[in-house]
């Protein structure tokens, strides 16, 4: 969990990676459904270009495929989902009735200032959704793919500024939720470098 540009996505792939796990990032399979043209990805777009949440329900049919899926066997990585209380009892009664549990909730903590910075830079391929860092891959095009990169439609200053607004008010108190809960939670510092903050997680995964 983290706010926008906490680094979940980056972390989350270098964690599932170390463990030979799926990463589940509902964000990233919102955007393929939108890059593929389906009609998951059209009815989100409207919802993620205004920096708003896509709909409960929409969140936990694609979530549910994914966790009753025979790749997610030996175990997975969830990585932003849920984001809302309603998700987190939906995902309660999913892991239920699968017989699983969640054994950890890492919380990335980075400041608004560090998030507009890093947001405000990113560079995505429009074909692949490879992330490029800020920086000197900015005006490159796409390492894995070779197609041109772009600014995420939700990366503008503005909607930065809502989604910020939508984590404190819709997904904060998901956290006070697993605080309450039986499931560890550790908030991690997400400054630093990659590598620094990769080690502080597998630390406080480890405790
Ligand atoms: P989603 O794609 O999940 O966006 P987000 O949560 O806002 O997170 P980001 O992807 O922006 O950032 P991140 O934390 O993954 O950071 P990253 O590693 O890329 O969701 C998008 C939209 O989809 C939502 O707004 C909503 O509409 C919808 N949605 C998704 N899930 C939903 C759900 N469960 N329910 C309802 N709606 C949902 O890093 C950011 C940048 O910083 C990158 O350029 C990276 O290279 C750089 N960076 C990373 N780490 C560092 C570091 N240590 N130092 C310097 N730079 C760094």
């Amino acid at each position: 969990m983290g706010p926008p540009g906490a680094g979940k996505g980056t972390q989350g792939a270098l964690l599932a990676r170390r463990h030979g796990i799926p990463r589940y990032a509902t964000g990233d399979l919102l955007r393929e459904a939108r890059r593929e043209g389906t009609a998951l990805g059209r009815e989100a777009q409207r919802y993620m270009n205004a920096g708003e949440l896509v709909p409960d329900d929409v969140i936990l049919g694609m979530m549910r495929e994914k966790l009753s899926s025979e790749e997610a066997d030996g175990g997975f990585l969830l990585d932003g989902f849920p984001r809302t209380v309603a998700q987190v009892e939906g995902l309660d009664a999913l892991l239920s009735d699968l017989g699983r549990e969640i054994d950890a909730i890492v919380s990335l903590e980075v400041a608004d200032e560090e998030i507009v910075r890093r947001l405000s830079s990113r560079r995505v391929c429009a074909e692949c959704g490879r992330v490029a860092s800020a920086g000197a891959e900015c005006h490159e095009l796409c390492q894995d793919c070779g197609n041109g990169l772009k600014r995420r439609a939700d990366d503008e200053p503005e909607t930065v500024r809502r989604r910020l607004e939508v984590y404190r008010e819709e997904t904060a108190p998901v956290l006070e939720w697993y605080e309450r809960s039986d499931t560890p939670v550790r908030k991690v510092c997400g400054g630093g470098s990659v590598e620094d903050v990769q080690a502080r997680i597998i630390e406080a995964m480890a405790s």
